[in-house]
């Protein structure tokens, strides 16, 4: 059985004072059914590390830098993030790959380094519309997979979620069809088990990215092969958030 997990990536988006607000908000309504993580900016880790200590909502950074320390100006440490009592990176996202250039192999670098200091890593996945529309999606996710996970150990990959997020769909209020997640998810956890093996595919938990609201979650979460949200936009309020921590309440 695996237990669904719903994430919240609040992006560039709130302050200290936001972000200590909603964190209060998520732990006061939710039911902590499901494993449930946030990640806010990394200017608000620290305060809203304080507020979740102890409690069963998880805290997340959004990205990290692929070496320990040095120099690095604007670069922050996994060493920063062990520090702040932070439990999982979320790497790869489609911003940090289309935006900021970050390639397959620097995100394995990260992917590696994350788990090497402890981490959990949430390792985003997804194709652009032009490559969904040339009929390529697979076998860019496929890359995007092999050579996200590259020597990452069986022992390791028990810590890795995967997010797929087509980047058509983030942001933009269109999502994928539940159908059409559901076979690209179904495609990933083939491509685990041909890598990893059955039991390691069969334990993975799969993500599904992309304008994902309270309205969808239910139908989206119903996927044999989706296992989870990783939410954008209706993260950043309580009020959306918190139905889709407990879609299934
Ligand atoms: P939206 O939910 O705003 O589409 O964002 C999805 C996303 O990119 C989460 O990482």
């Amino acid at each position: 059985m695996r237990k669904p997990f719903i994430a919240g990536n609040w992006k560039m988006n709130n302050t200290v004072g936001e972000s200590v607000k909603l964190a209060r908000e998520l732990l006061d309504a939710g039911s902590f059914k499901n494993k449930v993580l946030i990640a806010p900016p990394f200017t608000s880790l620290s305060e809203v590390s304080k507020i979740v200590k102890g409690t069963e909502l998880l805290l997340g950074a959004q990205n990290m830098a692929s070496v320990e320390s040095g120099a690095h100006t604007g670069e922050i440490s996994v060493l920063m993030l062990k520090d702040l009592d932070v439990n999982a990176v979320i790497l790869g996202h489609s911003e940090r790959r289309h935006i900021y250039g970050e390639s397959n192999e620097i995100i394995n670098t990260k992917v590696k380094l994350a788990l090497h200091h402890g981490l959990d890593v949430i390792l985003c996945v997804g194709e652009t519309l032009e490559e969904r529309e040339s009929g390529n999606a697979e076998a860019v996710v496929k890359k995007q997979l092999v050579e996200g996970l590259k020597d990452v150990s069986p022992a390791d990959i028990a810590k890795v979620v995967v997010a797929y997020e087509p980047v058509w769909a983030i942001g933009t209020g269109k999502t994928a069809s539940p159908e059409d997640a559901q076979a690209i998810h179904l495609f990933i956890r083939n491509e685990v088990k041909a890598i990893y093996g059955e039991k390691e595919a069969s334990e993975l938990i799969i993500q599904y990215g992309g304008s994902v609201k309270p309205g969808n979650v239910v139908t989206l979460m119903a996927q044999e092969d989706i296992d989870g949200a990783l939410v954008g936009g209706a993260a950043l309020k309580a009020e959306t958030f918190v139905p889709i921590m407990d879609f299934n309440k």
